[in-house]
C-alpha cells in the first residue's frame, strides 16, 4: 500500500526526499501574510469513546475539560498577540471539532469571545455535535455563542448499521423539531458508507431521513479502518464501493444536493461545512494542525502535556514539516482538488508559478483518462475522477496519517516522524 503513495509522491514532488516531521516548531507563527486562513479549534472530549473513531479524544472529565479550555483560550491569546499586522487579522472561518464540542457548550462563547479580540470572521463558526446534543436548549447556546452553522454525526439512520458500529438510537423526531425551533444557516449531516452489506436502498433511505430532518448538506464518508482502533468492521471491495459512491452522488445530484467537496452535497451554495478544503488554516487545541505557506505542524495529542506547555506560555506543537516548494505544491493541489475542482488562476496566485508548468504533463494524462475535464481555466473532477480520488485518499489516510496518528497517540512529543 506504501509502495503506491510513496511512487506518488516520489514523482509529483519530484525527490526522493520523505515527508520529513521534526520536534522543532516557530515560537511565532508567520500568518500575517496568508490569505484564505482559516481557524479550527479541537475539544477532545467524549462521553462514550466509538471503537471506530481514529480521532484526538479522552472520556470526557468537567475538570480536566475546564483545565482544558483554559489552556485552549490562553494558546489562542498567545498566538493572537503575536500578530504582526495592523488591526485584528481577517479570517474566512472557524470550525470546532472534536470529540464533541458541544460537552463545553458553556464555554463555547467565551472561547468565540477571545478568537474575536484577534480575528474577524466572515464566513462563519461550525461546530460538530453528537446527534444527542441536538436538544434545542443546547441548540441555542451555541446560537447565542455565535455557531452559524452544525455538523451531526448520525453515521447511518438504521439501527443495523449503527449496531455495527456501536452508535446509541437516534430520537429522528425530537432532532427534526429542534432544528425547526432553532434553525441554522448551514445544518450538515455526517453518514459513512461501505459498511458490510449496506445497499443503495440503505444509503438513499439515510439520505432522504438526513434531508427530511433539516439537513440542506450531508456528507457521506467511506468507512476507514484505521490500525489503531479496536473496530472490527469489514471493508468492502473497491467495485462495490465504486458502484455505490456513483449511484448515491446521482441519487444526491437528483434530489438538487450538489456535489461541492469529494464527500459533501449540499442544496444550497452557500451552505458550506469544511473545516479542510482551505489554503492555509491555524489549528488551536490537541491534535489541531496548523498550515501557513511553508509549513505544516501538528499540535500534541495529549491533554496534559498540552495544558503543560501552554501554562509555561510556550506553544502545544508536537511536530513541524517546512516544505519543500514542489511537496508545498502537492500540498495545495491535494486539499484544494477537495472541492473537486482547482482553479489555474489559484495555483498561480498563490505560487507565482503556472499550474500547466508544473504539472502540465500530469493534467495532460488526467484528462485523457477521464479522470477531469478542462474549461476557462478551471479542472473539474468527473464522476470516475472522484471515484479515483476517493480510492487513492483511503490510501494516503492509512499509509500518512494512520502511522503519523497512530505514533501520537502513544507520545506526546515524538523526535522525528518520515512519511
Ligand atoms: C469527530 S467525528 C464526529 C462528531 C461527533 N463526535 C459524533 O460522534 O457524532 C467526525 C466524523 O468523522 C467520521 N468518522 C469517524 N470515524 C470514521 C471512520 N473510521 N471512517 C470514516 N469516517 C469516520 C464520522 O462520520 C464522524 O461523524
Ligand atoms: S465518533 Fe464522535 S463520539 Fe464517537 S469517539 Fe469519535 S468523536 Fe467521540
Amino acid at each position: 500500500m506504501s509502495v503506491i503513495t510513496d511512487l506518488t509522491r516520489m514523482w509529483l514532488t519530484r525527490s526522493f526526499k520523505p515527508f520529513t516531521f521534526k520536534n522543532e516548531y516557530d515560537k511565532v507563527l508567520p500568518f500575517e501574510d496568508c490569505d484564505k486562513l482559516g481557524l479550527y479549534i479541537h475539544i477532545p472530549f467524549c462521553k462514550n469513546i466509538c471503537s471506530f473513531c481514529p480521532y484526538c479524544k479522552v472520556v470526557y472529565n468537567e475538570d480536566l475539560c475546564n483545565r482544558y479550555i483554559d489552556a485552549l483560550i490562553e494558546e489562542i491569546n498567545i498566538v493572537g498577540q503575536s500578530y504582526k499586522g495592523e488591526g485584528k487579522k481577517t479570517v474566512t472561518s472557524l470550525y470546532f471539532g472534536g470529540g464533541t464540542p458541544a460537552l463545553a457548550k458553556e464555554r463555547i462563547k467565551e472561547i468565540i469571545d477571545e478568537v474575536e479580540k484577534y480575528f474577524v470572521i466572515t464566513e462563519g463558526i461550525g461546530l460538530e455535535l453528537h446527534p444527542d446534543n441536538v436538544v434545542p436548549e443546547t441548540l441555542k447556546v451555541l446560537k447565542d455563542a455565535g455557531v452559524t452553522k452544525l455538523s451531526i454525526g448520525i453515521q447511518s439512520f438504521s439501527e443495523k448499521f449503527r449496531k455495527i458500529l456501536g452508535r446509541s438510537t437516534v430520537d429522528i423526531k425530537s432532532m427534526t423539531l429542534a432544528l425547526k425551533e432553532v434553525p441554522f444557516e448551514t445544518v450538515s449531516m455526517d453518514l459513512i458508507f461501505a459498511l458490510p452489506t449496506q445497499t443503495y436502498e440503505d444509503l438513499k433511505s439515510d439520505i432522504d431521513t438526513a434531508i427530511s430532518a433539516g439537513a440542506n448538506h450531508v456528507a457521506i464518508y467511506p468507512f476507514i479502518d484505521f490500525t489503531f482502533t479496536s473496530s472490527k468492521v469489514p471493508v468492502m471491495n473497491k467495485k462495490e464501493k465504486r458502484k455505490l459512491l456513483d449511484a448515491i452522488t446521482n441519487y444526491c445530484d437528483s434530489k438538487g444536493y450538489e456535489r461541492n467537496s469529494i464527500w459533501t452535497f449540499a442544496s444550497e451554495r452557500e451552505a458550506k461545512y469544511s473545516s479542510m478544503t482551505r489554503e492555509n488554516f491555524l489549528g488551536f487545541g490537541c491534535s489541531a494542525t496548523t498550515l501557513l505557506r511553508d509549513q505544516f505542524k501538528i499540535n500534541t495529542f495529549a491533554p496534559e502535556e498540552y495544558i503543560k506547555r501552554i501554562k509555561e506560555r510556550t506553544l502545544p506543537t508536537s511536530l513541524t514539516i517546512r516544505f519543500t516548494k514542489r511537496q508545498r505544491m502537492v500540498y495545495w493541489l491535494f486539499w484544494t482538488a477537495y472541492s473537486t475542482s482547482v482553479d489555474e488562476r489559484d495555483f498561480e496566485a498563490f505560487f507565482g508559478e503556472k499550474l500547466n508548468k508544473m504539472y502540465g504533463m500530469e493534467l495532460k494524462i488526467g484528462r485523457l483518462l477521464k479522470f477531469v475535464t478542462y474549461k476557462d481555466g478551471v479542472y473539474k473532477m468527473t464522476l470516475k475522477g472522484a471515484f479515483y480520488y476517493h480510492y487513492y485518499e483511503n490510501f494516503y489516510t492509512l499509509s500518512y496519517i494512520d502511522k503519523m496518528w497512530g505514533i501520537m497517540r502513544k507520545e506526546a512529543f515524538p523526535e522525528e516522524i518520515k512519511l
